[in-house]
C-alpha cells in the first residue's frame, strides 16, 4: 500500500484526466493502494452538477471495472474519495481558499499537484498554490507535456515553476516511461551479458523506433494543429526511447545517474538543420483512406479546413545519428504517425550480417539477427535467429523467432503507465521522470528541424489513412539500403 497522499488534479474534467488519470487512480483503488484518508481533488473552472460529475467519472472508469463485486465495493469507495472543486486557476480569488481549506481539513503529509492544463496557465497555478500556502509538507508537482513549444518557452516554464518548487519535487511526466516494457529495456540491457558487448556499432547495423497510431485527431484539433507530430511525439516519447536504447550503463541505478546518462545521449545527437533536413526527415499528413474497411476522413477534412489550410504534420520519420564512440555510423530511424495501419510501438535492433559467409547461396538468403522490443499493444521481446530448416536433407537456412511474451511469462494484472508513475511520485522516486536539462536539450535538437521545415517551406507528403505513411519515408530507408519493419506484424 502506498503512503497516505492527497492528489489534486488541475484540469480535472479535461480530456487527459478523464481518459488516463482517473482510470489510473481507480487502479489504485482496485489494487488496494489507497490508505483510507487519501483524497482526490478534481478541479474544474465551471461548476459541474453532481449527477453530471458522477456520470462522467463512471464513464471514465467503466473499462477498468472488472466485475460486479468490483463495482459493488471499489466503485463506491472510489467515488467517496473524490472531491470536485470549482476553481479558476487564473483568478487569485477564484476558489483557491476553498481548495486550501478543503485540503487542510484532511491533510495527508504528501500532496501531489497534477497540472493537466495548458502550459500558459502553469506559472499562475504554481504561484497561486504558493500564495495560498498549499506548497507545504511533502508537496510534489507533476507537469504533463508539452513542456513548452520550443526551447525558449520550455526554459521560461521551467524557470517559473522553479520559483515555487525544488527540482527534486518536480515530476515531468512522459507516460511512455511508465510502460512496463520500456522499463524492461533497462533490465534487458543491463542484466544480460549476452547483450553487453554487442550493444554498439561493432555489431548493430541500425535501430528503428516506431510508434504508430490508428487514431486521428480525436477532438483535439485545437491543440494538435498548433503542435504537430514532431513536438507531440518525437520531442518527448521517441527521444526518451532513443535515450534508453543508447545510453551508457550507469554505475548504479538511480534517478540522477539515469538522467545524466540520458542527457549525454541528447547532447550527442547530430544536428539536423536546413543543410540536411530534407535528407534526414520526412513529414506527412494523413489523407482520407480505409481503416478497417471503413472510409476515414483526411486530416484537413476532420479539421474542417480547405485544402492547403494546414500543413501540420501527423507523421514524421527521422534519420537520427548519435555522434559518440559507441554509436558512430549507426542510424536511429524514428517514426510516428496517426491513422496508420496498425497501433503498435516497437524498437527494432537490427544486427550486422555475419562477417564471413561459410554457406554457399543454395542455403538461401541469410537474414541478419534482429531483436524486437514490443511496447504495445503486445508486450514482449523477440529475437530472430537463423537455423537450419528441419526435415530437409539439404541445408536450408531459415530465420525463426525466440519469443518472450510478458503476458504469458508473468501473471497478474498490469498497472497502467500513469498508475505506475503516480505511485513513483508518491514514493518520491523520480527515476522515470524527466529532468529540466533533458527537456531543454531535447528542444535544442528539435527546434532547428522545426525552423528548417519552416524556412525551406518543406513539403508535407500526404499519405492514405490506413497505410504505413508517405512513400518518401520508405525511400529514405531504401537509399540507405534498408527498409522499415512493420510494427506489430505477426509475420515479421
Ligand atoms: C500523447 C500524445 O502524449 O501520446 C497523443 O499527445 C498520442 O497525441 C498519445 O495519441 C499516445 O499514447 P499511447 O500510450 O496511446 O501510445
Amino acid at each position: 500500500m502506498a503512503e497516505a497522499f492527497d492528489i489534486i488534479i488541475f484540469g480535472g474534467m479535461g480530456d487527459l484526466s478523464l481518459r488516463k488519470l482517473i482510470p489510473a487512480l481507480y487502479g489504485f483503488e482496485y489494487d488496494g493502494e489507497f490508505t483510507e484518508e487519501s483524497r482526490i481533488y478534481i478541479t474544474s473552472h465551471r461548476a459541474v452538477e453532481s449527477e453530471e460529475f458522477k456520470s462522467k467519472i463512471q464513464a471514465s472508469i467503466e473499462e477498468q471495472v472488472k466485475d460486479d463485486a468490483d463495482s459493488a465495493t471499489n466503485v463506491p469507495r472510489f467515488m467517496q474519495r473524490l472531491n470536485p472543486v470549482v476553481l479558476d486557476i487564473a483568478d487569485h480569488a477564484g476558489g483557491w481558499d476553498e481548495l486550501a481549506k478543503n485540503i487542510e481539513n484532511n491533510a495527508c503529509a504528501t500532496r501531489i499537484f497534477f497540472l493537466s492544463i495548458p502550459p500558459y496557465l502553469s506559472e499562475t497555478c504554481c504561484k497561486n498554490l504558493y500564495q495560498h500556502g498549499l506548497v507545504a509538507g511533502n508537496a510534489r508537482i507533476i507537469l504533463e507535456k508539452p513542456i513548452g513549444v520550443d526551447l525558449e518557452s520550455a526554459q521560461k516554464l521551467n524557470a517559473s515553476v522553479a520559483q515555487y518548487f525544488k527540482e527534486d519535487d518536480i515530476y515531468r511526466i512522459d507516460h511512455y516511461l511508465g510502460k512496463e516494457t520500456v522499463q524492461n529495456l533497462l533490465a534487458l540491457r543491463f542484466t544480460n551479458i549476452l547483450l553487453g558487448d554487442v550493444w554498439s556499432n561493432s555489431s548493430i547495423d541500425h535501430v528503428q523506433i516506431s510508434i504508430s497510431e490508428t487514431v486521428g485527431l480525436e477532438g483535439r484539433a485545437g491543440f494538435y494543429n498548433d503542435v504537430g507530430a514532431l513536438r507531440d511525439m518525437v520531442q518527448n516519447h521517441l527521444l526518451q526511447l532513443l535515450c534508453l536504447v543508447a545510453m551508457e550503463p550507469p554505475h548504479e541505478m538511480n534517478a540522477d545517474n539515469i538522467r545524466a546518462e540520458k542527457l549525454k545521449v541528447l547532447k550527442a545527437l547530430k544536428p539536423i538543420d536546413s543543410t540536411n533536413v530534407n535528407m534526414a526527415t520526412v513529414r506527412g499528413q494523413y489523407d482520407s483512406g480505409l481503416m478497417d474497411d471503413q472510409r476515414a476522413a483526411g486530416y484537413l477534412e476532420e479539421l474542417g479546413t480547405e485544402q492547403g489550410g494546414s500543413n501540420t504534420e501527423t507523421y514524421v520519420a527521422i534519420r537520427a545519428e548519435i555522434g559518440n564512440w559507441r554509436w558512430a555510423g549507426v542510424p536511429f530511424y524514428l517514426r510516428t504517425g496517426k491513422r496508420l495501419k496498425r497501433r503498435a510501438a516497437e524498437i527494432v535492433i537490427e544486427f550486422k550480417p555475419v562477417v564471413h559467409q561459410v554457406f554457399n547461396e543454395s542455403v538461401g538468403a541469410i537474414q541478419p539477427n534482429r531483436l524486437t522490443i514490443k511496447l504495445q499493444p503486445d508486450e514482449g521481446v523477440e529475437l530472430t535467429l537463423n537455423t537450419k530448416q528441419l526435415h530437409q536433407r539439404e541445408m536450408k537456412i531459415k530465420p525463426v523467432n525466440l519469443e518472450l511474451d510478458f503476458a504469458d511469462a508473468f501473471d497478474g494484472h498490469r498497472r497502467a503507465a500513469y498508475q505506475r508513475l503516480i505511485l513513483d511520485v508518491v514514493a518520491g522516486d523520480s527515476t522515470l521522470f524527466i529532468h529540466r536539462d533533458e527537456v531543454e536539450e531535447a528542444w535544442r535538437w528539435i527546434n532547428p528541424i522545426q525552423d528548417a521545415w519552416k524556412t525551406l517551406d518543406s513539403v508535407t507528403h500526404l499519405y492514405a489513412s490506413g497505410s504505413w505513411g508517405p512513400q518518401k519515408a520508405d525511400f529514405m530507408l531504401h537509399q540507405d539500403g534498408r527498409s522499415w519493419v512493420e510494427p506489430g506484424d505477426p509475420s515479421a
